[in-house]
């Protein structure tokens, strides 16, 4: 097995997402009713690679993480639960400001006086998960977690071993149908012994508090939560036969009597002032609390007020959620590598010494672009003083919530002597291509993001550029979509998008036949043949698009289609355009609605050798089949025409789509394959060597008496 540092990050993709299917698989086994099929050390053994392999690539940690146990097979042993009342987010204020903007937005919507307080109260923002308690007469009925909001997992089995959880309520004033919400947590030093204790009997140990109290709460197997100390602070609630009090305060002391723990730090206070002081205390004692918090949660007191204010999208708009500033850590940046994207953009990620951020063990941040290490801001402007980021650095790394971490600053003073500046790579790391920067003719800007330009040849790119080769709007082959296009990919069946035409020749001479393999029959195989075959004829416009070239999505094929009318009219110009110079270059950008990157996009892409390859492969299977002329039947249909001078009645622009819709082939340079000009007053050079060449020269009013108006 490969050093998880050695991994790629697709390597690292690839095999997360097969542990997280296998170990799926055997927790089936061996919660279910069939034996399990391995030993319990190569099962941890499993679990264990999951875990480095998350941690070295905390960006790919999957929603189906093992070590989450949220994934779809364990997901889909728990009954649904849809909530009577929808649980909610929380807007977030970052600042003081954002604070006292929230108050004066409640006092606006109110119309609150200025002179009269209101009630407001605070308390920690709980970083764990959320669940939802319903009883009925008093008796703990059902448990369910959020979810997406509107439906969550009945957990109650689970929730009964919470000892924080009554299960029955006591005391008075208690509705017939009380819904108590609240936050299930694990204690820090619940967290560290119990990951100690993994430790020491070698199994892998879990990334954070919350994260492990979300997996102890969603275990299918009861004895397994029972085993976690899993807590719970009852803040809220949801469906109610009755609300027995006035206030947000007076409610939650309700609780309390009933026999939920409620959370000490929370107060009521009377204006943004008071709001900011607790704030301030709470975060002074976030450290020494034993749960993890993330801020602060102010919610207006008084219910009918709650009521008045009501809800904007998914949050209330009488509460927000204060958050304390990302956490930040100090440590040594020990090598920056390049990941390929989908769109071939080369990501730099920087791979830290690990360090603790916030709970979380960080060891990779990302980069964003060869400018952010030199230390230049998308707008140019220099950040971090425009301190460069090299390997070996002592850099400041922040998180803030679940957000993937960034390097904040750079300590110089600790910058190593030997030391050199990054060196961006200009080749892609994954197929070797060349790896550039697009300018933007219009702006002159040059892009942030440098690109492969490997196409089909670079790994990465092939598999999403197969998928889009198959799509609907472009060869849309029946059986064959994403799914396959990745798996045929990952079987070597389809490296390329020419390899599919070959796929029913090649498959009868293979010992491992297409019908034999996962997902496929006798029927289906045949079928596909069947549909492929289907496409060996397709509309040029479709086969262009289908290409995947940047800035080419189906209105640019289908204008390069009508221009050209046939491939080999397309790959000609291409040919003659290589140096981005000349008529055959003139006439690409002349096309009216192929912008300038666009032009660049397409003649880089024939250039290129690799992508060139596959396109000329594709056509020895497959043969476009010539766009029809716009309109055939106008006088200038098939004409190459140069308009020159000015024009009084339409802009050059409008001149130029006007000649396109008509079928005319429109060029910014006369030459020998001019077949008219129109050419207004002040026309020059252009005129000058139509007369020259014998070409038909008309004026503005000769061409609309030409074509009509
Ligand atoms: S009140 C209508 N109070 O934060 C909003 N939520 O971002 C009801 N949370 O899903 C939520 N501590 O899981 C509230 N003291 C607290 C909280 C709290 C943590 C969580 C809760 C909710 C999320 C909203």
């Amino acid at each position: 097995m490969k050093d998880v540092k050695k991994l790629t990050a697709e390597q690292a993709a690839d095999e997360l997402q097969r542990l997280a299917v296998e170990i799926a698989e055997h927790d089936a086994r061996y919660h279910g009713d069939d034996a399990p099929t391995i030993s319990d050390a190569d099962y941890d053994a499993l679990r264990k690679r999951n875990t480095a392999i998350e941690n070295q690539f905390p960006d790919l940690v999957r929603t189906d993480s093992p070590n989450l146990a949220v994934g779809s097979a364990v997901q889909s042993k728990f009954e649904k639960i849809t909530h009577p009342v929808p649980m909610l987010s929380l807007d977030n204020a970052f600042s003081d400001e954002d604070v006292a903007e929230f108050v004066e937005r409640l006092r606006r919507f109110l119309k609150w006086p200025a002179d009269q307080s209101l009630a407001l109260t605070a308390e920690p923002k709980i970083d764990g998960l959320s669940l939802a308690l319903r009883y009925e007469r008093g008796e703990l009925v059902s448990a369910a977690t959020r979810g997406d909001g509107a439906v969550g997992e009945n957990v109650t089995g689970n929730a009964r071993t919470i000892s924080d959880i009554p299960k029955v309520l006591r005391g008075k004033d208690i509705p017939d149908v009380v819904e108590v919400r609240g936050e299930v947590y694990l204690g820090k030093e619940d967290f560290l012994a119990l990951n100690q204790r993994m430790e020491a009997e070698g199994k892998p140990t879990y990334v954070n508090p919350r994260n492990t109290a979300a997996g102890s709460l969603r275990q299918l197997d009861t004895r397994i939560t029972a085993r976690r100390p899993l807590k719970f602070f009852a803040y809220a609630w949801g469906d109610m036969s009755a609300v027995p009090r006035g206030s947000q305060w007076e409610m939650v002391a309700l609780f309390e009597q009933w026999g939920f723990k409620i959370n000490p730090l929370m107060g009521l206070f009377d204006d943004v002032n008071q709001l900011i002081a607790q704030y301030r205390l709470i975060e002074a004692q976030r450290a020494s609390l034993d749960y993890d918090i993330d801020g602060v949660v102010y919610k207006v007191d008084q219910l009918a007020l709650q009521q008045r204010l009501g809800f904007v999208s998914r949050s209330p708009r009488w509460a927000i959620a204060h958050k304390f500033p990302a956490e930040t850590a100090t440590t040594v940046l020990t090598d920056i590598e390049i990941q390929v994207g989908r769109t071939g953009a080369l990501s730099p990620v920087a791979r830290l010494e690990p360090v603790t951020v916030g709970g979380v063990v960080v060891s990779n941040a990302t980069l964003h672009n060869e400018d952010y290490i030199a230390g230049i801001g998308s707008d140019g402007a220099p950040i971090r003083e425009g301190r460069d980021l090299r390997i070996g650095d002592t850099v400041q790394v922040y998180r803030a919530g679940d957000v993937i971490p960034k390097i904040l600053d750079v300590d110089l003073s600790k910058r190593p002597a030997e030391s050199k500046a990054f060196v961006f790579p200009e080749q892609c790391p994954a197929c070797g291509s060349a790896a550039v920067r697009d300018v933007n003719e219009t702006s002159g800007k040059v892009d942030s993001v440098r690109r492969c330009t490997g196409g089909f040849i670079c790994p990465t790119q092939a598999v999403e550029g197969i998928k889009h080769f198959v799509s609907r709007n472009a060869f849309d082959i029946d059986g064959l979509g994403e799914k396959q296009a990745e798996a045929f990919y990952n079987w070597g069946l389809v490296m390329n998008p020419a390899d599919i035409f070959t796929l029913r020749e090649r498959d009868a001479r293979s010992l491992t036949r297409l019908e034999n393999r996962d997902g496929f029959g006798k029927l289906s195989a045949s079928n596909l043949f069947d549909a492929i075959d289907d496409r060996r004829s397709i509309d040029l416009h479709r086969f262009i698009f289908a290409l995947g070239i940047r800035h080419v999505g189906e209105g640019n094929g289908k204008l390069l289609a009508r221009y050209y009318q046939t491939i080999e009219t397309l790959l000609k110009a291409m040919d003659n355009s290589s140096e981005f110079t000349g008529d055959a270059w003139d006439e690409l950008v002349n096309i009216d609605g192929i912008g300038a990157a666009a032009a660049r996009a397409v003649v880089g892409f024939f250039a290129d050798a690799n992508s060139r390859s596959v396109v000329d492969a594709l056509l020895e299977q497959v043969s476009p089949i010539p766009a029809e002329q716009a309109s055939s039947d106008s006088p200038v249909a098939g004409k190459t025409v140069v308009f020159t001078g000015s024009l009084e009645q339409m802009s050059r622009d409008e001149a130029k789509a006007m000649a396109e819709r008509l079928g005319a082939k429109v060029s910014g340079s006369v030459s020998g394959k001019t077949d008219l000009v129109v050419a207004g007053p002040g026309a020059g050079s252009k005129l000058k060597k139509a007369t020259g060449l014998g070409v038909d020269v008309i004026d503005e009013e000769g061409w609309f008496d030409l074509v009509g108006r």
